[in-house]
C-alpha cells in the first residue's frame, strides 16, 4: 500500500516556543513599528513568513558537522569539505566562500561591471539589481511575457525571453558582461526555469562570447521543478539535475541562506581562474581570507551538509507540497494569487485582490500589515516599494503588487499552514475596508527595510 499523505520528512528534537498576542496588543506593535513589518520584533509574531532566507531549522547532521569545524585562519578542514561539496554540486572548478549572497554579488559585479555596461538576468533579485546598479550597471529584466502574467498557468513562468537577450545582445555589444539567471525567479513569484531555457540562454550567450552566472539560491527547489513538470526527467535526480543545469553556466553566486539550509553563508563560484583571482583579491579586502570568506569554519560545515539536505527528494516533495496545499486552499476561497505556487512561498496578488487601493497607496504594503494586525502572520511586500523608486529617485510603479509568504525550510508544520490560511480567509471577508499606506521616511536605496509608514486615511481597517 502507498499512502498518499505527504507527512513533514523529520521529527522535531528541539523546539522553539512561539507567543500569541491579542489583536490589540499588535495594532500597537505595528503602530510602534511604524507600518513596516520588518521594524517588529520577532518576539511578537506568531507566523514568521517574512523570508525562507536563513531562517530554517538545521538537522542534527548539520549540527554535528559543526562540532567538527575547523576554526584555522587558513586552509581548513572545514573549507576542504565546504569546496569539495560545492564542487560535486556544481562542476565550477573555483570556490569562493563568503559570508551571504549579496556578498558574493558584491564582489562579482564590482570585479566585472563597469559604468554604463548592461547586464540582463530573468528577473534580478533586489540585492542584485541595487549592486548592479551601485556600480553604474543597467539591471535589465527580461522575463517571458508569462512570467508577469499571475494566472498564466506556464509550468516555467521563471524563464528568460531569450529573443530578448538576443537583441539586448546585439544591441549593446562589449557593454554586457555577464548574463544572470535566477533559479527560482523570486522577484517573480518564486517560479522555476526550465532546463531548456537555460540551455537557449547559454547558446546565445555563447553566440556573443557572453559569460553566463546562475543566481543559484534556490538550486534545489528547481531542480525538483524541472524532475516534476519538464519532459524527460521524471526519473533524474535533483541532484543529477542540478548538475545539468550547472555545467550550462560559467559561475554562479550563492546564498547558502536559502538551500544551502544554513542561517548564514554564500558562495561564488566559477570556472575562470583569472577571474577567481580577482574575487579573491576583493574578498581579503572585505570578507576575510579565501578559505573562510566571512564565515567560520562551522558555518562552512554546515552549508557542505546542508548543500545535499537541500536536494533530498522526501524533503523536497514536503516542502513543494506544503505551499500548493496552501494555495489550493486560498484558490478554492477565491483568493488571488500567482499560480502555479513557487518554490518557497506563495505569492498573494495584490493588485487584483485589494483593486480599490491605488498603487500609488502601496496595496500590497498595506496588506502585508493587516496580515500582522489580524493573525500574527509577518509576510514581505514585493510590490512598489521594493522596486518602485528609480535610481533617478522618480517612482514607477512596480508590475506586480505581491504579498509573499515565505516559508522557512523544516521550520513549520502543516497546522501552522492551516492556521495561515485560516487567517487569509478571514482576511478575504474584509478586504474591501483594507485602505493603503503613505511613506513617511525612507532611505534611496533597499527603503523597503528601513522605510517608515503611515495609513494614507484615517486608518488601516476602515470600520
Ligand atoms: C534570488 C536571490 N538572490 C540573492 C539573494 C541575496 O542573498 P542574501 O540574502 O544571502 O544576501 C536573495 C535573498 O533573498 C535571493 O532571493
Amino acid at each position: 500500500m502507498t499512502f498518499r499523505t505527504i507527512i513533514e520528512p523529520f521529527r522535531i528534537k528541539t523546539v522553539e516556543p512561539i507567543r500569541q498576542t491579542s489583536r490589540a496588543e499588535r495594532a500597537s506593535a505595528l503602530a510602534e513599528a511604524r507600518y513596516n513589518v520588518f521594524l517588529l520584533q520577532a518576539e511578537d509574531v506568531l507566523i514568521d513568513l517574512l523570508t525562507d532566507s536563513g531562517t530554517g531549522a538545521m538537522s542534527v547532521y548539520q549540527w554535528s558537522g559543526m562540532m567538527k569545524g575547523d576554526e584555522s585562519y587558513a586552509g581548513g578542514r572545514s573549507y576542504a569539505a565546504f569546496e569539495r561539496t560545492v564542487r560535486d554540486i556544481t562542476g565550477f572548478a573555483h570556490v569562493v566562500p563568503t559570508h551571504q549572497g549579496r556578498a558574493a554579488e558584491h564582489i562579482l559585479f564590482s570585479t566585472v561591471v563597469r559604468r554604463g555596461d548592461v547586464v540582463p538576468n530573468n528577473t534580478h533579485f533586489d540585492t542584485t539589481r541595487a549592486n548592479v546598479q551601485d556600480r553604474g550597471g543597467v539591471a535589465l529584466d527580461l522575463p517571458i511575457a508569462e512570467g508577469h502574467q499571475p494566472q498564466s498557468a506556464h509550468p516555467f513562468k521563471g524563464n528568460m525571453d531569450v529573443a530578448a537577450l538576443e537583441r539586448t545582445l546585439a544591441d549593446n555589444r562589449g557593454r554586457v558582461p555577464l548574463v544572470m539567471l535566477t533559479i527560482t525567479n523570486n522577484s517573480e513569484g518564486g517560479q522555476p526555469v526550465s532546463l531548456a531555457n537555460v540551455r537557449a540562454v547559454r547558446q546565445v550567450c555563447e553566440r556573443f562570447g557572453v559569460p553566463l552566472f546562475i543566481d543559484a539560491c534556490r538550486f534545489a527547489e528547481n531542480a525538483w521543478f524541472i524532475k516534476t513538470r519538464e519532459e524527460g526527467y521524471a526519473d533524474h535526480t535533483p541532484l543529477a539535475i542540478a548538475r545539468e543545469l550547472f555545467a550550462l553556466a560559467d559561475g554562479c553566486t550563492m546564498s547558502a541562506k536559502k538551500d544551502g539550509m544554513s542561517n548564514i553563508g554564500g558562495f561564488l563560484a566559477m570556472n575562470d581562474g583569472e577571474l577567481a583571482r580577482q574575487c579573491r583579491t576583493r574578498l581579503v579586502l572585505t570578507e576575510g581570507f579565501p578559505t573562510y570568506g566571512g564565515l567560520a569554519g562551522y558555518d562552512l560545515e554546515a552549508i557542505a551538509v546542508g548543500l545535499r539536505e537541500a536536494l533530498d527528494e522526501d524533503y523536497l516533495r514536503y516542502r513543494i507540497r506544503s505551499i500548493e496545499y496552501l494555495g489550493e486552499k486560498l484558490l478554492a476561497a477565491g483568493i488571488p494569487i500567482i499560480t502555479p505556487t513557487g518554490g518557497h512561498a506563495l505569492y498573494l496578488d495584490a493588485k487584483r485582490w485589494l483593486p480599490h487601493i491605488p498603487q500609488s497607496e502601496f496595496p500590497a504594503w498595506a496588506l502585508s500589515c493587516v496580515l500582522y494586525v489580524e493573525g500574527g502572520i509577518r509576510a514581505a511586500e514585493i510590490g512598489s516599494v521594493m522596486f518602485g523608486r528609480q535610481p533617478d529617485g522618480t517612482e514607477r510603479p512596480a508590475d506586480l503588487e505581491l504579498v509573499r509568504l515565505a516559508f522557512p525550510r523544516r521550520v513549520y508544520t502543516q497546522s501552522h499552514v492551516d492556521y495561515v490560511a485560516e487567517v487569509l480567509l478571514y482576511v478575504n471577508s474584509l478586504v474591501s475596508r483594507i485602505r493603503g499606506v503613505r511613506i513617511v521616511e525612507a532611505p534611496e536605496v533597499l527603503r523597503h527595510f528601513t522605510a517608515t509608514f503611515a495609513p494614507a486615511h484615517e486608518a488601516l481597517i476602515a470600520s
